[in-house]
């Protein structure tokens, strides 16, 4: 499973690619607004600190199918022709994903709620389906099963779209979905910090300094003791 940042924080963004293995950032209009940067400004910024292969997913604001289109051309100028352009997944947003897609576009379907909207994404040829998995919870459903079912629905139709969970809240949901084996995640910041902040870690490992220190004297480490 690909791990990608949800964030369009530029500091955050950085910091939590420093230290986690990342494959790529994705943002929407709302993580945009976050920024409270210019859209362009910070979206050329990102892709500047990954590269220009590492995945970067950008959604366009259009409702209507020819300017959604017309949006996607300008992202993909503006930050490379690999650029993932996330289309939300309405009738028009379908018809923009049929016709980018046979254009060579790098297509990521998002706002998806159900299998059924990730299905028809998959078969117009998209790269990527973006269930919100904490959103579905909120609604009463199953996120994660839904993202499951989104999964196996693509194996076993041939196609050949991942999914890309998107809208997290805990480390759980994300490894659930992990051990499923399932295309992407894309996880905020303050998610992936909690993935490993555990107490029992950090007191194992004190345990060790303070032992090792009581044999060779306090700061003291392999390098010099
Ligand atoms: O882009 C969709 C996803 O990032 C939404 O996440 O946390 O706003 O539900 P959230």
């Amino acid at each position: 499973m690909k791990l990608l940042i949800d964030d369009a924080n530029i500091v955050k963004v950085k910091e939590t690619w420093e230290y986690y293995p990342c494959d790529g950032v994705t943002t929407n209009p709302s993580i945009l607004a976050a920024s409270e940067r210019q859209p362009y400004e910070v979206l050329r910024e990102i892709r500047e600190f990954i590269g220009p292969e590492r995945e970067l997913h950008v959604q366009v604001i259009s409702k209507k199918a020819k300017d959604m289109e017309k949006e996607a051309g300008v992202i993909r100028e503006r930050l490379g022709a690999n650029t993932y352009v996330k289309i939300p997944m309405t009738p028009e947003g379908l018809k923009a994903i049929k016709s980018l897609s046979e254009a060579g576009v790098n297509v990521t379907a998002t706002a998806i709620y159900t299998p059924m909207q990730a299905f028809l994404a998959a078969k117009a040829g998209a790269k990527y389906t973006a269930p919100y998995v904490n959103r579905i919870n909120n609604m009463g459903y199953n996120g994660i099963q839904i993202a499951m079912d989104i999964h196996d629905i693509f194996r076993k139709n041939g196609l050949s779209a991942e999914v890309l969970a998107a809208s997290f809240k805990n480390s759980q949901q994300v490894l659930e979905l992990a051990k499923y084996g399932i295309g992407a995640s894309t996880v905020a910041t303050d998610v992936i910090e909690g993935f490993i902040k555990n107490a029992a870690i950090t007191s194992a490992i004190q345990a060790f300094v303070d032992d090792f220190e009581g044999l060779v004297g306090n700061g003291r480490t392999m390098a010099d003791c």
